[in-house]
């Protein structure tokens, strides 16, 4: 059994979708606690709603980043945890953090990475006028949204599209994308050769929705 560990932040849709899949497919995985920076996320209902033990460890509370960067570090190694999921976690981790738990730390991006890293990816994709756009699984690096592509799943653009509109549609490949990619994680079938990940026995790392 993989002992997992979700790290949130908000509104947990992901958190909801990856929960949803773990309650109704027969995953070799144990979903051993979800972790929050924020007391009042949304997520920790969520998790809760599944019975999944919560521990907020409240960002605010602590004097330094370095003492925050350490009680989040031995939350999660202290349950002996084999992949750290980030699931719109919207702290920056630190550098001992990422080192310890690569290969094994996820995290999802709303946007076709290398494109439009950081914050309001929907804003700059529509300032872009891309026709395309989506959302990225990756395995976490030292370097802010950079790390080896496990999935993609991309959308269309639409012309009459707002930031709220294209992230809703981002949103649903989103949810789609993060549970194939833990499935993988889970059943031993993700490789990385140099930075490429692939899958064994092969299967299409890119997903696509194509009307609304
Ligand atoms: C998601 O869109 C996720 O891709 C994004 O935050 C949102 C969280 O939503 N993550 C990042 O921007 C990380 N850089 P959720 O709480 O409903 O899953």
């Amino acid at each position: 059994m993989k002992k997992i560990v979700i790290l949130i932040s908000g509104r947990g849709s992901n958190l909801s979708s990856i929960l949803e899949a773990h309650s109704k497919k027969a995953w070799k995985a144990t979903i051993l606690k979800v972790i929050s920076n924020r007391p009042d996320a949304f997520g920790i209902e969520i998790a809760r709603g599944y019975g999944i033990p919560v521990e907020v460890i409240d960002h605010e509370k602590f004097l330094t980043r370095a003492e925050f960067d350490q009680a989040l570090y031995a939350a999660v190694e202290s349950l002996g945890t084999d992949l750290v999921v980030l699931a719109g976690f919207m702290r920056i981790l630190p550098d001992f953090f990422v080192t310890h738990f690569s290969g094994r730390l996820m995290n999802i991006h709303p946007s076709l990475l290398p494109s439009f890293t950081g914050l309001r990816t929907h804003r700059q994709a529509l300032d872009q006028g891309v026709k395309f756009h989506g959302a990225t699984v990756h395995f976490v690096t030292n370097e802010m949204d950079v790390g080896p592509i496990i999935a993609q799943g991309v959308v269309p653009v639409q012309l009459n599209d707002t930031e709220e509109s294209l992230s809703q549609r981002v949103l649903k490949i989103e949810h789609i994308i993060y549970v194939q990619a833990i499935e993988w994680f889970i059943n031993d079938q993700i490789e990385i050769h140099e930075g490429i990940v692939s899958i064994n026995p092969p299967s299409p790392q890119s997903f696509s929705i194509v009307g609304d």
